[in-house]
């Protein structure tokens, strides 16, 4: 029971690895908040509930202040604190900055970086009025390495990474950590669009040898795992941390 006594949100939770995430910590003993901009996000604080754990689903657009602001007071008035901010919520239309819409870049910039600034807006007071507490940001591969057609969503990911470790400076005094988690290509559909792009899924995946050395796509799971220990006490002296399970993608 690594988050015994904890209190997490967990956005982007209906579906994927923001899903992962939420039932890997309620496994180890958080009461969850489940968050996302999809209904279905009630379904996976139900298979919570129905699995012996605690979690509420809270229906939230995470680029809007008064949706943010709302979140955090429901999850304070619920259980009464907030220990674990896990910002997973994003993104990810392909497109070469000539392609892309200038508001699918505005959308792009105000879903997977400006919601992390309006979380930890109002997030961090009450973590500090609690003695401290743990963020930790879904950034990328794409943080450190570039990827063809993938304009915005690239740029955003390098964004998260120096958001994540300039948060980790201005707040460590205040026992509050703030690390990133950089994925390689984990097996949900988030990448369909852009492998649409290169042929499909199915085909792109003919050469993932080549892309991610470990030969295979990661495991939703494999990441909830390193989410759990940034999250959890084990993780004490870590800060402005980028971890990186990406099956050496950025080894080469
Ligand atoms: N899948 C990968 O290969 C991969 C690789 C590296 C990083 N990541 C990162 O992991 C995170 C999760 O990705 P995933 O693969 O689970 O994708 P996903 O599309 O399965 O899940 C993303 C979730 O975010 C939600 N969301 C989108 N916009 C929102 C908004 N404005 N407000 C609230 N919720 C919103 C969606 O409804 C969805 O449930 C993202 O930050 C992504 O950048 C994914």
């Amino acid at each position: 029971m690594r988050l015994a006594t904890k209190v997490a949100i967990v956005t982007g939770a209906a579906r994927g690895i923001g899903e992962a995430i939420a039932k890997r910590f309620a496994e180890e003993g958080a009461r969850v908040v489940v968050t996302d901009l999809r209904e279905t996000g009630e379904d996976t604080a139900k298979a919570i509930c129905d699995t012996g754990g605690e979690a509420v689903f809270f229906k939230c657009d995470v680029s809007q202040a008064e949706e943010v602001r709302n979140l955090i007071a429901f999850t304070i008035e619920k259980y009464g604190k907030l220990d674990v901010l896990c910002n997973n919520a994003a993104v990810n239309i392909p497109g070469s900055v000539v392609d892309l819409e200038e508001e699918v870049w505005d959308r792009t910039m105000e879903i997977n970086v400006k919601s992390m600034f309006l979380t930890g807006k109002y997030a961090i007071p009450e973590m500090i009025k609690a003695g401290g507490g743990s963020i930790v940001n879904m950034a990328s591969a794409n943080s450190f390495v570039a990827e063809p057609l993938l304009s915005a969503y690239v740029a955003s990911k390098g964004a998260i990474l120096m958001l994540t470790k300039q948060m980790a400076l201005d707040f460590a005094q205040n026992n509050i950590r703030v690390n990133c988690i950089c994925p390689g290509w984990v097996d949900t559909t988030f990448n369909d669009a852009h492998a649409e792009l290169f042929g499909g899924r199915e085909k792109v995946l003919e050469s993932i040898r080549d892309i991610q050395p470990i030969g295979r796509t990661i495991l939703p799971r494999e990441i909830a795992n390193v989410a759990l220990f940034l999250a959890s006490d084990e993780a004490s002296a870590m800060t402005g941390s980028a971890v990186v399970p990406d099956g050496g993608v950025t080894a080469k």
